[in-house]
């Protein structure tokens, strides 16, 4: 899916109001902590420029899935306050999202001045994408910024609907996604690899299907490759696969083989006789995991072969970890993935969610190209899908 979109340095918004949907759906603790900011970090160019060019700024976003009630444990208020920080300018915390307060505050709201309105998602109308809620706020503004890249696989009213009522143009936080994105599907650098991983096959279903029509090499690590092992035969102990997944797992091993491409799947695996950070790593061949084990990583042998493929890589597009990394025990295969990925010249794309936290968690964030600030979101987009939070907008 190629998009042309207006963003806002396209537009005029010198002294215009305008209401912007971040993604501000941030990890917290049990005192609400934000634990991770690189969302917050993602949508400073856009909320900077606006403040850099006059506009009054009205932020808003979902954060959690509080099922349309208000609930203070998703309350927005400690972003606010971390903006408020980050961006050395006061960020006001309005406390509703279309009531009085928030009423109060967007009118009386002068250029240069940012505030936020609560979570969107206290109101069911949000992700019903009702009409009467997103033309309320539309009302608050002259223009429509969308920059929410994590959630614009939602056809919600503050991410979608709301375009029907304003002029509605794109972020640079979602500019950047998707030209970095759209390029690496469209004209990639070749050999375009793609390294799929993660716990299940019915997660990447779509993502598998589309890019097995683009690139040179799919490397499948993960719990998903123990369904694909199941469909050449190959015993798996009490690994985790899908049964039901088993035929789409063929389809796609024929798929690879009419198209071309080079299908890697684990040579070798860590296994261990239960799930637990302390369980001992047994190196196994992959087809014939005895029974009473299961796979929690890739092996050495298959670290070897991965390392070369990415090394030789002009694109790199990764989804999702080797294995279970959290365990320090059976995170090496996500490790030598990372640090291949880290050191090859390719352009080197990651997915959102868990293979950022793990690029991250495993200190190699700033070696990549791009880290996507979304999970869902990459995933539709590396499927071919639209983006309804992109699409709604105006073209250039
Ligand atoms: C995400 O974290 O992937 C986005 O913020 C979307 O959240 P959702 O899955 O609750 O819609």
């Amino acid at each position: 899916m190629t998009y042309n979109k207006k963003s806002i340095a396209d537009i005029d918004v010198q002294g215009k109001k305008v209401l912007v949907r971040c993604d501000f759906n941030v990890p917290q603790d049990e005192n609400l902590q934000i634990t991770d900011e690189t969302r917050l970090l993602g949508a400073l160019p856009t909320i900077q420029y606006l403040h850099q060019h006059n506009a009054a700024i009205i932020l808003c976003s979902h954060l959690g899935r509080p099922k349309g009630e208000f609930n203070m444990k998703y309350s927005l208020a400690p972003v606010a306050a971390r903006l408020s920080q980050l961006l050395g300018v006061e960020v006001k915390m309005a406390k509703d999202v279309v009531g009085p307060d928030a009423q109060a505050l967007t009118n009386a709201l002068k250029p240069g001045e940012i505030c936020l309105l609560e979570n969107v998602r206290f109101h069911k109308e949000e992700e019903k994408n009702d009409p009467e809620f997103a033309k309320k706020l539309a009302s608050f503004a002259d223009i429509y910024v969308n920059d929410a890249f994590g959630t614009a696989h939602r056809a919600h009213a503050s991410t979608a609907g709301v375009a029907d009522y304003l002029p509605a143009v794109c972020g640079f936080l979602i500019e950047k996604e998707i030209s970095v994105m759209g390029k690496a599907l469209s004209d990639p650098k070749r050999p375009f690899v793609a390294i799929l991983g993660g716990a299940k096959v019915s997660d990447k279903i779509g993502v598998i299907n589309n890019l097995l029509d683009k690139v040179d090499t799919i490397i499948i690590g993960g719990a998903m490759a123990y369904t694909f092992i199941k469909a050449l035969g190959g015993s798996v102990g009490t690994s985790k696969y899908e049964e039901d997944k088993i035929d789409y797992a063929k389809q796609m091993i024929d798929k690879a083989c009419s198209n071309g491409v080079r299908m890697i799947l684990p040579k070798d695996n860590i296994a261990a006789d239960h799930f637990a950070p302390d369980a001992t790593p047994i190196v196994t061949e992959s087809y014939c995991i005895a029974d009473g084990l299961m796979g929690l990583d890739i092996g050495p042998k298959t670290c070897e072969v991965v390392t070369k493929v990415i090394h030789d890589a002009g694109t790199i597009v990764w989804n999702g970890p080797m294995g279970v990394f959290e365990f320090d025990a059976f995170a090496k295969g996500t490790l030598a993935v990372a640090k291949a990925v880290a050191e090859s010249n390719a352009i080197s794309i990651i997915g959102g969610g868990d293979s950022a936290a793990a690029v991250e968690k495993l200190g190699y964030a700033d070696k990549m190209t791009h880290i996507s600030t979304g999970g869902g979101a990459s995933l539709e987009f590396l499927e071919g899908l639209e983006l309804p939070g992109i699409a709604c907008l105006n073209d250039k």
